[in-house]
């Protein structure tokens, strides 16, 4: 199959880049390069007869076009977003760009494509979105895929907005479409403004290691190999029109993932302090959801899938490879924003 997939250069599109191609598929990359995008991600490919990359901004329709028109894609994997909480309260304008008419634009692009081939039934669009979609959780509960919509972010709204356009393309024009709605993810590449290579990287500097309000936020931790595992599962066997929650089944304290971090660390690179006496609790994030979980029933019992590692080897197998790939942690440390204290602007 020819996949063109958004976002190929950030974090989980470079892993469904490099899983797909190692799977025989042929992938397209369409990435803008944004701060967030880095080829190095994908250099594992980059050689291969089955990998392309054109530097292309869904914003840009006429732009998508030609690339839908020179490719042919049996099917498009969308990932291609702004994704930092932080930075949309700073600054939504870039979320409402790229998240909500970027995808208006792909999905525009897709079916004039999908049209003009004469409507082929096993032609997919598979758009790639949150549980934050869903809002925040008390102490008990889980999202369903049945859960009302209630975003509380920027970040979330304008992801929230691109699903129900996605849904609409589908029921309005019948574009064959299907929806995931993903937990937090971590692993390999994961760029350094995100909590937990915050804490790896802070940690290895001697810095603080800032931990928002009491770390008491529950998130459920999907390793990113895992994740994409499950979207390649959900393009190729998942029903027309139907979404997926996928989660890791590894809830966790913000407060104790840290310390968890820090233990890993304790053992693999020891020094004479314990690393989370560098833990520092700083001011909250604005809005900041308390609780996400995950019910992820669905994609288990019709598609058989259920995450390989649990967060405990998820971790360690992520602060090894920090350890190992300091020039591509260190390349990104001058990026805009990174190492700063964002989303307190709002
Ligand atoms: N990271 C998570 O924990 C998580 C959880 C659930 C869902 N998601 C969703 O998964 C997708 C990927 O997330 P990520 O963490 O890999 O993001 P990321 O920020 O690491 O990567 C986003 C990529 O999209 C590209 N991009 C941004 N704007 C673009 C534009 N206008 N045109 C073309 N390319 C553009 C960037 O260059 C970058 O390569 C997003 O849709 C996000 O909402 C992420």
């Amino acid at each position: 199959m020819k996949i063109l997939v958004t976002g190929g250069a950030g974090f989980i599109g470079s892993a469904v880049v490099r899983l797909a191609v190692a799977r025989g598929h042929a992938v397209v990359n369409v990435d803008a390069l944004t701060y967030a995008g880095c080829l190095a991600n994908v250099a594992d490919v980059a050689d291969n007869a089955l990998y392309s990359f054109e530097q292309v901004d869904i914003r840009d329709r006429a732009a998508l076009d030609a690339v839908m028109d020179t490719h042919q894609p049996d099917a498009i994997m969308h990932l291609a977003a702004e994704s930092h909480v932080d930075r949309s309260i700073d600054g939504p304008g870039d979320f409402i760009e790229t998240n909500i008419t970027g995808t208006y634009n792909m999905l525009e692009a897709a079916r004039a494509y999908w049209t003009a081939k004469g409507k082929p039934a096993d032609f997919r669009f598979h758009h790639i979105s949150t549980d934050e979609v869903y809002g925040s959780l008390g102490e008990t509960g889980m999202f369903t895929e049945e859960t009302s919509y209630d975003p509380r972010s920027p970040y979330s709204a304008s992801k929230a907005a691109s699903d129900h356009l996605v849904r609409a393309w589908h029921e309005t024009y019948g574009l064959p479409v299907v929806l995931t709605n993903c937990s937090n993810n971590y692993g390999p590449y994961h760029f350094p403004e995100k909590l937990i290579p915050v804490v790896i990287l802070n940690a290895l500097a001697g810095k603080d290691i800032p931990v928002y309000g009491k770390g008491e936020n529950v998130r459920d931790w999907l390793y990113v190999e895992d994740h994409a595992d499950a979207l390649l599962l959900v393009l190729e066997k998942g029903a027309l029109g139907r979404s997926y929650n996928i989660g890791g089944e590894n809830e966790a304290r913000n407060i104790d993932l840290v310390t968890t971090i820090c233990q890993i660390l304790d053992d693999k690179r020891p020094k004479n302090t314990k690393y989370e006496d560098q833990i520092t609790f700083v001011a909250d994030r604005a809005g900041h959801d308390l609780r996400y979980a995950i019910d992820p029933g669905r994609i288990r019992d019709e598609l058989g899938w259920r995450p390989s590692v649990t967060v405990e080897e998820g971790l360690e197998k992520t602060v090894q490879w920090y350890l190992d790939n300091e020039d591509w942690w260190r390349a990104l440390q001058d990026r805009d924003g990174v190492g700063e204290r964002l989303g307190v602007k709002g």
